[in-house]
């Protein structure tokens, strides 16, 4: 993409990264890479390392209960949806934010043009197009993943600054579309060191809900499921119902005798877990659990709790001892994790406990863990910032659905 010399947001153009422009800057951001429709407007100012952020608006529309039926997202109902709401979240936000819609309220649009579903995405592009038009301001292309890297450092409401960051930082992504290992050895750099090589652990989380007959999006579901059964498991083990647990009372559904019982505690893959690189597979993991939940057939709760713990422990383990190696190996002294299923508490408990006093540990706020559009106004205004206040020209901005880091 290339990018122009701009002055209509009517500041200068700097040419240094950390430029002190105390003006603010009213940035409008628009997320529709997948199932969430959202836009925000802040007042952004300062550089790079300094950079502060007043949240003047934060409206999404989010699209669960539409796709539930399809166990999934349905691309061409996701798109009809943004298109719906766009402009309906839009005079929500301008209001709340006590702007005038006909009298340019805004410097720049920030918008998700990659990685995400394309038709999704190119609703966003096109109406953020129309408005940069409308208003003449600029369009300003984020990439959603660089989105969920800096959402660690917002907040969903009032004010918030980016902190003093000690590099290199690592940052463990994982979504429903990624999960990536991405190291970065200053602001706005970043290198891929690892990633899955077939399903996302997101997608992972989502397709072993289905299994267990667990309502889209599965994730949180598999998680709940598998919190509950953990604390039990505590329980157990601390002498309250040891003998009668819920593994044995699955094996003795089967019969002893069975020789297609299902031994407990059940056992699930770690796809990859000692592999020499930093890359990660689930696929494996889900079918595990595909042919385990054939196996037994008829699961009850009990049963169903165990499968969602130990696929929960299984994937959370891969994702967690492949960090650390990583850390280890790049001298990591901030670590970030990020994306949708960084809302997962066993996630952040684990992470928790593999990073010493030397290593920051951040994460995203639950509220900015999924998708939303705060990540995107950042991450327009710190590249704005980057680039030198230029930018591409309205028309040149594309939909990358595989757009990387
Ligand atoms: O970042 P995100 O909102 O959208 C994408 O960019 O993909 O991530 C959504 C993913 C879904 O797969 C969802 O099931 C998963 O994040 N997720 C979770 C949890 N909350 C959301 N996975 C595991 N545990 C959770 N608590
Ligand atoms: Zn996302």
């Amino acid at each position: 993409m290339k990018f122009y010399e701009l002055d209509s947001a009517g500041s200068r153009i700097q040419s240094e990264e950390n430029i002190s422009d105390h003006k603010f800057m009213k940035i409008l951001s628009i997320e529709t890479s997948c199932d969430d429709t959202a836009i925000s407007i802040m007042e952004a100012k300062e550089g790079i390392t300094n950079a502060s952020f007043k949240i003047l608006a934060n409206n999404s529309n989010s699209q669960i209960k539409i796709h539930i039926p399809y166990g999934g997202v349905y691309p061409k109902l996701a798109k009809r949806e943004h298109l719906k709401n766009l402009p309906i979240i839009l005079e929500a936000s301008l209001k709340q934010a006590k702007l005038d819609k006909k009298n340019k309220p805004v410097d720049a649009i920030a918008v998700t043009y990659g990685p995400g579903l394309e038709m999704c995405l190119w609703e966003g592009i096109t109406f953020a197009q129309s408005l940069g038009k409308k208003w003449d301001v600029p369009l300003i292309p984020a990439n959603h993943m660089e989105g969920h890297v800096l959402s660690v450092f917002g907040k969903d409401r009032g004010k918030f600054k980016i902190p003093k960051i000690v590099f290199p930082i690592l940052s463990l992504l994982v979504s429903g579309g990624h999960t990536q290992l991405v190291l970065t050895k200053k602001w706005m750099w970043y290198e891929i060191i690892g990633e899955t090589l077939d399903d996302a652990v997101g997608e992972a989380f989502d397709k072993v809900a289905r299994m267990l007959n667990l309502p889209y999006p599965g994730g949180p579901q598999v998680s709940k499921l598998a919190e509950k059964a953990r604390e039990e498991e505590k329980q157990s083990l601390r002498g309250v119902s040891q003998a009668v647990g819920p593994r044995g009372s699955a094996s003795r559904a089967r019969g002893d005798s069975d020789p297609e019982k299902i031994s407990f505690p059940l056992s699930l893959p770690r796809p990859m877990l000692h592999s020499q690189n930093f890359d990660f597979s689930f696929s494996g993991l889900k079918t595990a659990v595909l042919y385990l939940t054939r196996k037994i057939g008829k699961i009850d709760s009990e049963t169903r709790a165990q499968i969602a713990l130990e696929f929960e422990n299984a994937a959370i383990e891969c994702l967690v001892f492949k960090t650390k190696k990583a850390m280890e190996k790049y001298k990591i002294k901030t670590l970030i994790v990020a994306g949708g299923v960084a809302a997962n508490q066993h996630l952040r408990n684990e992470m928790q406990k593999i990073v010493g006093r030397n290593i920051k540990l951040l994460f995203p706020t639950k509220e900015l863990s999924g998708d939303n559009s705060l990540m995107i106004g950042i991450a327009g205004y710190l590249n704005y910032i980057k680039n030198k206040r230029k930018v591409p020209r309205l028309g040149s901005i594309k939909a990358i659905g595989n757009l990387r880091l």
